[in-house]
């Protein structure tokens, strides 16, 4: 499409981005009520390449579970608190009046400083749903429902049962591979373009943009460690950075033109009930369509992505389990929860207290800024017995919060667990005598668990 068409399109409608812009956030106002000396930081993104830290997350729980941790030193926001508790995280989610998601977003910790915002990228990481609160989240995330529905959702079971099939078959004669790149990358981007309607023909774009959108982490990261390191020079070279601002473009400009011909001629699809929702009355500004395509690839391919990688390394892991599963095909939902328990691949959100407050005994004062970090929550031992023991029999593994719980709860979490279901089971049935093949991969990220590489090796097929 035309970039005139596209900009004919466009209406004024709301924006996010510039509002939350004009919100301050303090520092912490009151005293600690739990003062610790911590043994690490989570500004140490090096931290994240081995799993998630959970012995720092054990030490912060026991000793200061409302823990004021001090910001990335590339945000402009004065520190935040973390919390580590189960209940706390509970809490905190199920009280969005105290608790916004919207005042200053709900899903990153720091928006960067002005200089070292993506044009494109910040906007959209700001104007979605995750971070609207009241019955404007409300209004948004009803248009999103009918295709996260059990009955949706069982018609497209049967989809993504041929497509695992036909990437397991791919894999067979190999005898080996990179299960990341053959098959977990592959599958969520296979049934979100179901879901969103996204032609065949223009889904393996998809595949390159995530693994740009992968590099933006690394090049805020390589940004921060330069900055420590008191260099002056940039590492990533400058035509990765262009090829970078390009792909972001492509995948801006590809949501735009789908979206405005889904307007135009709306099918039952989610992509159509994006473009046509209405927020206070009027359809969704530029802003909001680009943000509601960058949220919906992103939240719908990464989660279950690292998921699926994550899990077949815990069952090489553990073996007995394994063989348990193995045996007893019954027990697949409940490995599946122990294992998004134990992966948590959405590593925390955030949110904003709008008044003064107190959160387990912690005075905290107004607009001040608070993550909540999921795979601490699901560790806590006072919820989980022997929280570190990878357990498929666990009673109350379904108690995790991985999906986060209250108003913002996934709405992708049926989808998600459908996947997973379909790809255990046929995976464990044809390559039963899989192994780790070397060492896993993973992304310098303190958001999300990025699992870049997973070889694994089984006796080939034909
Ligand atoms: C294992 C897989 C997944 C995990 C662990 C996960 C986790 C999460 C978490 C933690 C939240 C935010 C909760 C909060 O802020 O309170 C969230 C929100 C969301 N997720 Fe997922 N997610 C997964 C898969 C998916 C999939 C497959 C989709 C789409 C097809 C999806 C779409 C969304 C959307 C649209 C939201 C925003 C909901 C709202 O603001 O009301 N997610 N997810």
């Amino acid at each position: 499409m035309a970039e005139a068409e596209v900009e004919s399109n466009m209406n004024n409608g709301y924006i996010l981005s510039d509002e939350i812009l004009k919100n301050k956030i303090n520092k912490a106002e009151f005293d600690y009520k739990y003062p610790h000396k911590a043994s690490a930081s989570f500004n140490d993104l090096e931290l994240f390449t081995k799993g998630q830290p959970t012995n720092f997350y054990k030490e912060l729980r026991e000793n200061a579970p409302v823990f004021y941790h001090e910001p990335m030193p590339t945000d402009p926001e004065p520190g935040y608190w973390v919390l580590t508790k189960y209940e706390d995280v509970k809490y905190v989610s199920m009280n969005p009046k105290i608790f916004s998601s919207q005042y200053a977003t709900g899903n990153l910790l720091t928006l960067g400083t002005e200089e070292n915002r993506h044009p494109k990228l910040f906007k959209s990481t700001i104007d979605h749903m995750l971070n609207l609160d009241g019955e404007m989240h409300l209004n948004l995330r009803k248009e999103h429902m009918p295709f996260f529905k059990a009955g949706f959702v069982d018609d497209l079971r049967k989809k993504v049962s041929f497509k695992v099939t036909e990437l397991l078959d791919n894999i067979a004669p190999m005898g080996e591979c990179n299960l990341v790149k053959e098959v977990s990358q592959q599958l969520p981007i296979f049934t979100l373009s179901e879901v969103l309607g996204i032609p065949e023909a223009d889904r393996q774009k998809l595949v390159s943009w995530m693994e740009f959108l992968e590099l933006a982490q690394y090049f805020t990261y390589e940004m921060i460690k330069e900055k420590n390191e008191g260099k002056t020079t940039s590492t990533p070279d400058p035509e990765m950075i262009d090829m970078f601002n390009a792909m972001v473009d492509e995948m801006f400009d590809y949501g735009r033109f789908i979206l405005n011909a889904k307007r135009k001629n709306p099918e039952n699809d989610l992509l159509s009930a994006i473009a046509n929702a209405k927020i206070k009355n009027e359809e969704l500004s530029q802003e909001f369509l680009d943000g509601s395509w960058l949220l919906i690839i992103f939240a719908g391919n990464d989660t279950t992505r690292n998921t699926l990688s994550g899990g077949v390394k815990l069952l090489h892991e553990n073996q007995k389990q394994k063989e348990l599963l193995l045996s007893d095909s019954a027990l697949m939902p409940n490995f599946i929860n122990e294992t998004v328990r134990f992966v948590s691949p959405v590593i925390h959100m955030r949110r904003t207290s709008l008044e003064e407050t107190e959160i387990n005994g912690q005075k905290i004062g107004p607009y001040e800024k608070i993550a909540l970090w999921y795979g601490a929550a699901n560790r806590d031992p006072d919820i989980f017995s022997d929280p570190d023991k990878f357990n498929i029999l666990r009673e109350n593994a379904d108690k995790h919060l991985a999906f986060g719980i209250g108003r913002h709860t996934c709405l992708g979490k049926p989808i998600a667990l459908m996947q997973l279901q379909e790809f255990y089971s046929q995976f464990l049935t044809r390559f039963n005598d899989f192994q780790m093949n070397g060492e896993w991969k993973v992304a310098p990220n303190n958001f999300v668990h990025a699992i870049q590489e997973m070889p694994i090796k089984f006796s080939p097929k034909k």
